[in-house]
């Protein structure tokens, strides 16, 4: 059975553009549910260029309008790409162990209220770490602390501005992201892969 997928999204969607990629025609997963708590969100345009549905949430914080939709369109699991709000704790508790978020380094550093963007990168760069990266995790009620599933790292390189060190961490989110959820799809709930995935690049 395919499992359906919907992705919540704040911003641009590179990633949401990833996974539809990553997901065609035969693969295990399908994304059917775009939601955003902006309307003016370009990732809403890539779904609907997909065909896929892209709502709006009126109100992200209410739990009953998140819990319509997500039944509405029967979604089995929901992946956060860019959403930048809290998904209400009752949304959570419905969906435990089936929500997952990609974060723009590894977790547990880097993480938290507030590290979201460029602040990452930054703070990354602030840190003289040599090594950045991507975390694929399962959402829980605390920012960027639900258990990880995947990460996947790459080099932190002299002269890198938070711009460079972006490009480099979002080249690999858009393999881990689709990774993790045809893994999830495989094995009907989302788990860790057995490996992390290396770049340097
Ligand atoms: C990504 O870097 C992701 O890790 C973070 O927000 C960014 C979203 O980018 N949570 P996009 O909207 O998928 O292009």
């Amino acid at each position: 059975m395919t499992m359906r997928v919907a992705v919540a999204v704040s911003g641009r969607g590179s990633n949401l553009e990833a996974l539809l990629r990553a997901l065609g025609a035969d693969a295990p997963a399908r994304v059917v549910l775009v939601v955003s708590n902006r309307a003016d969100a370009p990732a809403l345009e890539r779904a609907r260029e997909h065909g896929v549905a892209a709502e709006v949430l009126s109100d992200p914080a209410d739990p009953a309008e998140w819990l319509d939709r997500l039944a509405h369109h029967r979604i089995d699991l929901l992946v956060l790409a860019g959403y930048l709000k809290l998904v209400p704790a009752a949304v959570i508790a419905r969906y435990r162990d089936r929500i997952l978020n990609v974060h723009p380094a590894l977790l547990p550093a880097f993480g938290g209220r507030g590290m979201y963007g460029h602040h990452v990168h930054e703070a990354v760069l602030a840190s003289g770490t040599r090594e950045s990266g991507a975390t694929v995790h399962l959402v829980d009620e605390v920012y960027d602390r639900g258990r990880i599933l995947a990460q996947a790292r790459v080099a932190v390189l002299p002269g890198d501005s938070a711009e460079t060190l972006a490009a480099r961490v979002l080249s690999v989110e858009h393999r881990l992201l689709p990774a993790v959820v045809l893994a999830a799809a495989a094995a009907g709930r989302p788990v860790p892969l057995p490996e992390t995935v290396e770049s340097s690049s």
